[in-house]
C-alpha cells in the first residue's frame, strides 16, 4: 500500500472538516457504543478519534474493525468532520474533530500488551490507565512498547531540540563537533573502566572512555581551538539515580581562554536550553568559592532553592560551661548551627529530641545535636539552663532569631563532621518541612576546589583530575600536607543541588603536568607507560587552554523535570547497570573467549581456574570458592578421578538400566551418639567466646547462612 498523500493525526484540525484523508498508525484505545466503534489512532504527531458506523464504513467494514485491539498498527481513509457539541475530547489536541472511516488496512497484529500504552482518555473527565504504576524491570524489557507512550515520545522529542540547540549555538560560537575515538586507553575520571579486548593483539584490551578528556586536550595542541562534542561516556561505578554506566556528556574545550570565557559560554548556552523547556535562568549564575559552598551549607553542590544556610558560633562558646561544647572546642573543634524559621509548631520538643538529637542527626555521622526553640522571647531546650545569659544573648543576634524559630547546631572537634552532618540535616529539614519551592532553578558555580583529596591510605587523588591547573605551581610534590592545601582552577555547574557540569583551566607545562603526576605517586615508569604519548605531545607548543563537560542526560531530565535520567535515555540500563531489553550484560561463548586469547591469562592471580586452562582442581577451587592446599590435591584429583569414572560408567550403562535415585543402598543411618549432650566447652563459656554476636546459648549468623 502506498502511503504517499498519508496525513499526520495530530495535524488535522477543524478546518480540515470536509477532506478525505489517509491515516495510519497504532490504535491507542477503542469504545464499542453498539454499532459505532470509536478508535483512538495514534501517530508521532498525536491522536485522533476514527469512527466506524455502519451508515458510512457499511456493515462489513464495522465487523472487520470490531476485531482491532489495543497497538494494532493500521491505516484507515476517511472523511474529517466537527463533532457534535458535547462531545468534544479537551485530552486530545484533535478533540473537536473526528475522521469518519470509510476504509481500513490491518498492517499489522498486536499481542496483548504487558502494560498500558494509552495516556489519553478517551472521553472528557475520565481517566486512562497509564503506565506510572508499572515496574521499570518491565518498561525497560518492553522499552520499544514504552517508547510508543507519547510522554516517552516527547521526552525524547525534546532531547533532541535540546541537543539541536546545543549545536547551533556553538557552531556559531565557532565550534566544531569532532569525535573521537571509543576504543582507546585509559582516561583517568575517578571511576573504573570498561575494558574491551582485543582479538588481534591478544590479551590486550581498549578501554571505552571515561571522558573525551585527553583526546579534547590533543585537539587543542592541534590548533583547533574550539571543539565541542556530544560524547558517549563509559564509567564502571555505583550506580545512582542521576548515574548511568553509559551516558552522554556535552565536551567542550577551547584555546587562549581563561574561566570567565567557560562562564559566559555555558551560562548563555544553559540559558537557552532551558528556556526550551519553558525555564528562564536568572544570568550571571551566582559564584561560591568551594570553602564558601561548605562552610555555608556543608556541601560542593549546595541547593539554594531555600535558605537555611549555616552560621558560625564556635567563637559565641570560647568561654563556655557546658562541657560538651567545652571539650569539643578545646580539641581544636567548631560549632556551627542553621536557623529553621518559623517552624517550632512543626518540630516539637519530641521531634528534635528524640528523632533529630537521637535518631537522624547520628545517622549523617555527628555525635550530637543541640537544638533551640525561640518561644515567649526566650531560647528553651533541654539545655538551655548550662548557657550563660550572654552566650544566649549572642545566639540570638547571630541567628537574628524571632519567637517560632528552632535553632540546630551541630558541635565536633572535626570541621567535615560538622559541616557535612548539617548539611545533610539542611537537606532533610528542607525535604521534610517542604522548604523547597517547586520549579524554581538556581544556577550556582562552585570554584576554587582543592586541587587533591585525601586518600584513606594516607595518599592523595585528583579532586577533578590530574589535567587540571593548580593555583599555584611553586609546591613540592613529595609534601602531602603542603599538596592538600592547593586550590586548583576547576569549576562545577550546580543547579538544584545536583552537579550538572564540571571543567578546569588545564594544564599546558609538560614540567608541571610532570609534578602533578609524581605529586600523584606515579613512578617516571608509570608516567611514562600510560601518558608518555600525551606529554610527548606538550613538547609541541601546547597552547593555554580549558574546557568543560556538561551531563546532557542530567541537564535533560532537570529541564523536563523527569524523576530520574532513564525517562530521557531512549534504551537506558536498569539500577543494576542491566539491560532487561537485550539481557546484556551476558555470558559469551568459550569458545569467543578463546578467539580473544581470555582463558589462559597470565597466571592464577588473574583468572583463578581459567589460568591453567583445564585444571580441574582450580577450576573447582574457583568455582566452590574454597581453597585447595597443596597437601590436599593429590586427594582431591583421586576423588575427582573417581568422580569422572562413576560419570563415564553412568553414561554408558545410560538407557541400558532404570535410573537409580542414590548411589548408596538403601537403609536407614544414624550416626553414633543418638542421645543429645552438652558440650563441655559450652558449659564453661568457651564455645562462644569468639562469635561475633551471641543470644543466650546461640550465637547469630549471616543472613545468608541462616
Ligand atoms: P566529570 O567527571 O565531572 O568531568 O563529568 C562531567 C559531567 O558528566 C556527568 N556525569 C554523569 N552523568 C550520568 N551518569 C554518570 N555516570 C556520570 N558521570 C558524570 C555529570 C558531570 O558533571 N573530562 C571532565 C570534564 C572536563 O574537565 O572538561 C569530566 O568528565 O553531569
Amino acid at each position: 500500500m502506498s502511503f504517499t498523500d498519508r496525513v499526520f493525526c495530530g495535524e488535522l484540525t477543524p478546518d480540515d472538516a470536509g477532506r478525505h484523508v489517509l491515516l495510519a498508525g497504532w490504535v491507542d484505545a477503542f469504545r464499542d457504543h453498539g454499532g459505532l466503534l470509536f478508535v483512538h489512532l495514534r501517530d508521532r504527531s498525536g491522536i485522533i478519534q476514527i469512527v466506524f458506523s455502519p451508515e458510512v464504513a457499511g456493515t462489513d467494514l464495522c465487523r472487520k474493525a470490531a476485531s482491532l485491539r489495543s497497538e494494532y498498527c493500521i491505516a484507515v481513509r476517511g472523511v474529517v468532520k466537527k463533532r457534535i457539541a458535547g462531545t468534544e475530547n479537551p485530552h486530545i489536541e484533535t478533540g473537536s474533530i473526528e475522521v469518519m472511516v470509510t476504509d481500513l488496512n490491518v498492517l499489522s497484529e498486536s499481542d496483548a500488551l504487558p502494560f498500558p500504552i494509552s495516556e489519553k482518555a478517551m472521553v472528557a473527565g475520565a481517566s486512562s490507565a497509564g503506565a506510572d504504576s508499572v515496574s521499570e524491570d518491565l518498561r525497560l524489557q518492553y522499552r520499544y512498547l514504552d517508547l510508543r507512550r507519547p510522554s516517552m515520545q516527547e521526552n525524547l522529542r525534546a532531547r533532541h531540540r535540546i541537543f539541536r540547540c546545543v549545536r547551533e549555538f556553538l557552531d556559531s560560537r565557532g565550534f566544531v563537533e569532532i569525535e573521537t575515538p571509543a576504543l582507546t586507553a585509559s582516561t583517568p575520571e575517578g571511576a573504573r573502566d570498561y575494558l574491551v579486548p582485543s582479538r588481534l593483539h591478544p590479551q590486550t584490551f581498549y578501554a571505552l572512555p571515561q571522558s573525551p578528556q585527553l583526546f579534547k586536550q590533543l585537539l587543542m595542541v592541534a590548533g583547533i581551538e574550539r571543539y565541542f562534542q556530544l560524547a558517549r561516556c563509559f564509567r564502571d561505578e555505583d550506580l545512582r539515580p542521576n548515574r548511568q554506566p553509559e551516558f552522554t556528556q556535552l565536551d567542550i574545550e577551547a584555546s587562549f581562554i581563561d574561566e570567565e570565557f567557560i562562564y559566559e559560554l555555558v551560562e548563555e548556552l544553559t540559558a537557552r536550553m532551558f528556556a526550551i523547556g519553558g525555564i528562564t535562568l536568572q544570568r550571571p549564575f551566582p559564584r561560591l568559592t568551594w570553602n564558601e559552598a561548605i562552610d555555608t551549607t556543608g556541601s560542593d553542590r549546595p541547593d539554594l532553592r531555600f535558605d537555611l544556610r549555616f552560621v558560625d558560633v564556635t567563637d559565641v562558646f570560647t568561654q563556655t560551661n557546658y562541657s560538651i561544647f567545652k571539650q569539643i572546642l578545646q580539641r581544636g573543634g567548631c560549632i556551627k548551627g542553621l536557623n529553621v524559621k518559623g517552624q517550632s509548631e512543626r518540630l516539637s520538643k519530641n521531634v528534635l529530641q528524640n528523632e533529630y538529637a537521637k535518631e537522624i542527626a547520628p545517622s549523617f555521622g555527628a555525635k550530637g545535636m543541640t537544638w533551640m526553640r525561640a518561644e515567649h522571647g526566650r531560647l528553651e531546650s533541654n539545655i538551655v539552663q548550662f548557657f550563660s545569659a550572654r552566650e544566649l544573648d549572642e545566639l540570638r543576634k547571630r541567628f537574628d532569631v524571632a519567637d517560632g524559630d528552632v535553632l540546630i547546631m551541630i558541635a565536633d572537634p572535626s570541621y567535615a563532621v560538622v559541616t557535612s552532618a548539617l548539611g545533610q540535616l539542611r537537606l532533610h529539614l528542607a525535604n521534610r518541612l517542604g522548604l523547597i519551592p517547586a520549579d524554581t532553578f538556581c544556577p550556582v558555580w562552585i570554584t576554587e576546589f582543592p586541587l587533591f583529596e585525601p586518600t584513606e591510605d594516607g595518599g592523595i587523588t585528583s579532586s577533578h583530575h590530574p589535567f587540571t591547573a593548580p593555583d599555584r605551581t611553586d609546591f613540592d610534590p613529595k609534601n602531602i600536607e603542603e599538596l592538600l592545601k592547593l586550590r586548583s582552577r576547576a569549576y562545577d555547574l550546580v543547579i538544584n543541588g545536583e552537579e550538572l557540569g564540571g571543567g578546569s583551566i588545564r594544564i599546558n607545562s609538560r614540567e608541571l603536568q610532570r609534578k602533578i603526576f609524581t605529586a600523584l605517586g606515579l613512578s617516571e615508569e608509570e608516567i611514562k607507560d600510560r601518558f608518555g604519548f600525551f606529554l610527548r605531545a606538550f613538547d609541541f607548543g601546547p597552547p593555554p587552554h580549558g574546557g568543560l563537560a556538561l551531563g546532557m542526560d542530567r541537564t535533560v531530565s532537570m529541564i523536563l523535570q523527569t524523576p530520574s535520567i532513564r525517562e530521557v535515555i531512549a534504551f537506558p540500563k536498569n539500577r543494576s547497570a542491566a539491560c532487561p531489553l537485550t539481557g546484556a550484560p551476558s555470558a559469551v561463548k568459550r569458545e569467543q573467549l578463546a578467539e580473544l586469547g581470555l582463558l589462559n591469562l597470565g597466571g592464577q592471580a588473574v583468572l583463578p581456574g581459567t589460568a591453567q586452562k583445564e585444571d580441574r582442581v582450580d577450576r573447582i577451587s574457583w568455582l566452590s570458592r574454597i581453597g585447595i592446599a597443596p597437601e590436599e590435591r593429590q586427594l582431591m584429583e583421586a576423588t575427582l578421578n573417581r568422580a569422572e569414572e562413576l560419570a563415564s560408567l553412568a553414561e554408558e550403562k545410560a538407557g541400558e538400566e532404570d535410573p537409580v535415585y542414590g548411589v548408596a543402598p538403601v537403609a536407614n543411618r544414624t550416626r553414633p551418639g543418638t542421645e543429645a549432650r552438652r558440650s563441655p566447652l559450652s558449659e564453661s563459656g568457651q564455645l562462644l567466646r569468639g562469635a561475633p554476636a551471641v543470644k543466650g546459648n546461640y550465637y547469630k549468623t549471616a543472613t545468608i547462612l541462616e
